[in-house]
């Protein structure tokens, strides 16, 4: 199912989630990755980069960044933000670049898995991707163990342009048994003329347990997996291919 937030909508991004926003986010993995590699990042492979906000913030600190979306459209907002990165148009299940990074990054677009399957196929797809000696970090928004029913809302206006946008977000109580969770996303877009499209978008999530995250990074071929977490109580997941 497409969803129009990051197709006909995708344009909105910068009012649903700006940049700014992503800096505290980005710094975190900045660190991380400096750490955990040892050294400064040199090429970083980002799979579902978005808008890319966070990319922008890592940008003047590594050395090049690729970053590949599923959303064709979500590239060019990114392309705006992100003039020096390479942008690919590719699933984060299949995609082959044929090249590998320092560090591979899946961060909340990795909850877009919402099967084992889809899960470790991604994993793989960071497995081809990151050198020996390199760092895959993954970021979920949740886990099984940390996921809670919510409704938020957000948005804003840009003054520069007078368009608008505001949204509702409604996470719902998991059935049991599923390994995803639903969300329904109801988004005004409104122009500087006041006319309005509204939106309803549903969303698909992953829901794993912390040791079926861990465990799909070993099943992909990472026998060293860490797991630490971030200023925002969330589980990172480290890891590392090995010799
Ligand atoms: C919330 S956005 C990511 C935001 C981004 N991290 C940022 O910093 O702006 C989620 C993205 O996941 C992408 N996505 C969903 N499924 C994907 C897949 N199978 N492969 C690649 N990208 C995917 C969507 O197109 C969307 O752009």
């Amino acid at each position: 199912l497409k969803l129009r937030l990051y197709s006909d909508l995708a344009t909105w991004w910068p009012l649903v989630s700006p940049p700014e926003g992503d800096l505290e986010q980005a710094q975190f993995l900045f660190q991380l990755l400096t750490h955990a590699l040892g050294r400064r990042p040199g090429g970083v492979l980002e799979l579902g980069s978005g808008g890319g906000g966070v990319a922008s913030h890592l940008a003047p600190h590594v050395g090049s960044l690729t970053l590949v979306d599923i959303a064709p459209e979500m590239l060019e907002v990114s392309k705006r933000v992100n003039p020096s990165a390479e942008h690919v148009a590719g699933d984060m299940r299949a995609v082959r670049l044929g090249k590998k990074f320092d560090a591979v990054v899946l961060q909340q677009a990795v909850m877009y898995m919402a099967t084992p399957e889809d899960l470790r196929a991604a994993f793989e797809t960071a497995r081809e991707h990151v050198e020996t000696d390199g760092i895959v970090v993954v970021v979920p928004d949740f886990v099984e163990e940390t996921f809670q029913p919510s409704t938020g809302v957000g948005g804003r206006d840009d003054p520069s342009s007078g368009h608008g946008l505001r949204y509702l977000e409604w996470r719902h109580t998991p059935r049991e048994g599923e390994s995803h969770v639903t969300a329904d996303f109801a988004i005004i877009a409104r122009r500087a003329d006041g006319a309005t499209t509204l939106v309803h978008d549903r969303h698909v999530w992953g829901l794993f347990s912390r040791d079926a995250w861990k465990q799909a990074l070993v099943d992909a071929g990472f026998p060293i997996v860490q797991l630490v977490d971030d200023p925002w109580k969330r589980d990172v997941f480290l890891a590392r291919p090995g010799i």
